[in-house]
């Protein structure tokens, strides 16, 4: 029997907590709140957080192999110097969107930056439907657009054997999966492999384990879940104390520890005070399975 133990490790009063990325050389985790237009670096062993601020919301964050970072700074693929907190725009897209941004994002194992992008919102999951595409920077800073008509681009990952892309369109309610070629970052054949149920709520962001099952964030569904994309079945549950749950990754030792991401906007006072560490970071151990190191932007 594994005894799981579910640990808020940073009260960090996210409105939008999200991406977050376990960065073995330090021992830390990235991690955005995205309204909150902050990046910040969590140190497992000091617990000390750092956090830099930037001009427009970031949706996500990501390992640079030159070093430092790259992100999703409003309609922007950047690399950020954590140094100095210096910007700089690798590339911008959905020019004619105003009302647009980034959302989720992740670097394939090629080291191509995949991010989409979706209408700003007027309150949670509330906003303009269809604005969104979904892109990747490859490592030549140029950009390649996949598909439109997205309403909010979500949690994506790949298979071990690179041949599968998973991505979430939440307000479509499922884990989608294409087919994948990694030597030219081609995607085809989408099709579902899970459909949430209706307690799961809005499916959120996304990692894939080293069993090749797939963790997704339930959004107002406070847990995460673990799939198995071959069979479509929903293999454990994983309940946390917040509801707003947004993001996980696998970090800690051997990646053998899961961290998760919420969100704290959209909750009101009653449910902030039975709810105190929504926004924070949570760890969760005893899972019994492992995760994978993220890739690094080759560019
Ligand atoms: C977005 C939020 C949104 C949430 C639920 C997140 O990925 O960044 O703005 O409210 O998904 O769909
Ligand atoms: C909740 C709403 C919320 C919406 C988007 C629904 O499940 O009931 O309160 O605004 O999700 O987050
Ligand atoms: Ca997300």
């Amino acid at each position: 029997m594994s005894s799981i133990r579910i640990e808020c490790v940073l009260r960090e009063n996210c409105r939008c907590g999200e991406s977050p990325v376990w960065e073995e050389a330090s021992n830390s985790l990235l991690f955005v709140d995205i309204p909150a237009k902050k990046v910040c670096r969590w140190d497992s062993l000091s617990k000390h957080v750092q956090r830099v601020a930037v001009d427009a919301p970031v949706s996500s964050v990501a390992l640079r192999q030159l070093g430092g970072y790259v992100a999703t700074i409003g309609t922007k693929f950047c690399a950020l110097n954590w140094e100095d907190q210096s910007v700089f725009v690798l590339a911008t897209v959905d020019k004619d969107k105003t009302n647009n941004r980034f959302n989720d994002g992740k670097v394939d194992p090629a080291g191509r930056y995949f991010a989409g992008t979706m209408a700003e919102e007027t309150a949670p999951a509330v906003l303009e439907r269809h604005q969104g595409s979904l892109y990747s920077l490859f490592p030549d800073h140029n950009v390649k657009k996949y598909f439109d008509q997205v309403d909010i681009s979500n949690g994506l990952d790949w298979s071990l054997d690179h041949k599968i892309f998973y991505y979430i369109d939440s307000l479509s309610y499922a884990v989608d999966a294409f087919d994948y070629d990694l030597h030219t970052g081609q995607i085809s054949n989408r099709r579902s492999v899970y459909k949430m149920e209706k307690d799961e709520q809005i499916p959120d962001g996304m990692c894939i384990d080293a069993e090749g099952k797939l963790w997704v964030a339930c959004y107002n569904g406070g847990r995460v879940i673990r799939l198995d994309p071959e069979t479509g079945k929903r293999l454990q549950t994983v309940k946390l104390p917040v509801d707003k749950t947004t993001s996980c990754c696998f970090g800690g030792k051997d990646y053998s520890e899961m961290y998760v991401t919420c969100a704290r906007d959209g909750m009101d006072a009653e449910g902030l005070l039975r709810q105190p560490d929504a926004g924070g970071i949570f760890k969760i151990t005893g899972l019994g399975v492992k995760g994978i190191a993220p890739y690094s932007y080759a560019g």
